[in-house]
């Protein structure tokens, strides 16, 4: 037990140096939004897909309990797709399955992560962060086609 508390104790003390010393901070920390605005926050205001280029894309995406909006984005093959999201309550975790996309979705935060989808198929995105009873059912899809 003792020895427990003490193991904690060093672990958070080297995990509270770590963080100041290195001054980590929610990724992609450029851009913040009041959470209690969100929803009237352009271009959070209307989430989901936009054409900026020649098989280029921006997705909005709000992370909210318990549920991704827009829950299916739907892709071209070959798509650079740069993800932007947020949440209006607690955090959450933005995952696609297969993909290196891994982000941390913080409330007043902008997260955005840049991917290219090369093969077809169906991308699940999961909260990997636990936010809740309904954690386990918050996910979305990725479409490629
Ligand atoms: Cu959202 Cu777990």
């Amino acid at each position: 037990m003792t020895f427990g508390i003490i193991a904690l104790a060093v672990f958070l003390a080297i995990l509270g140096i770590a963080a100041i010393h290195d001054g980590i901070v929610p990724p992609s920390h450029l851009q913040t939004i009041d959470p209690t605005k969100v929803a009237q926050t352009p271009p959070f205001d209307k989430p989901g897909l936009r054409k900026i280029g020649e098989n280029a894309y921006e997705a909005y995406v709000v992370a909210r309990i318990f549920s991704f909006t827009p829950s299916t984005i739907t892709v071209p093959v070959g798509a650079s797709v740069t993800f932007y999201a947020t949440s209006p309550d607690v955090v959450h975790g933005f995952f696609i399955a297969n993909t290196p996309v891994n982000m941390m979705v913080v409330p007043g935060w902008v997260s955005d992560e840049v991917h290219v989808f090369k093969k077809p198929g169906t991308y699940l995105l999961l909260c990997n962060e636990y936010c809740g009873s309904g954690h386990h059912f918050m996910y979305g899809k990725i479409e490629v086609k």
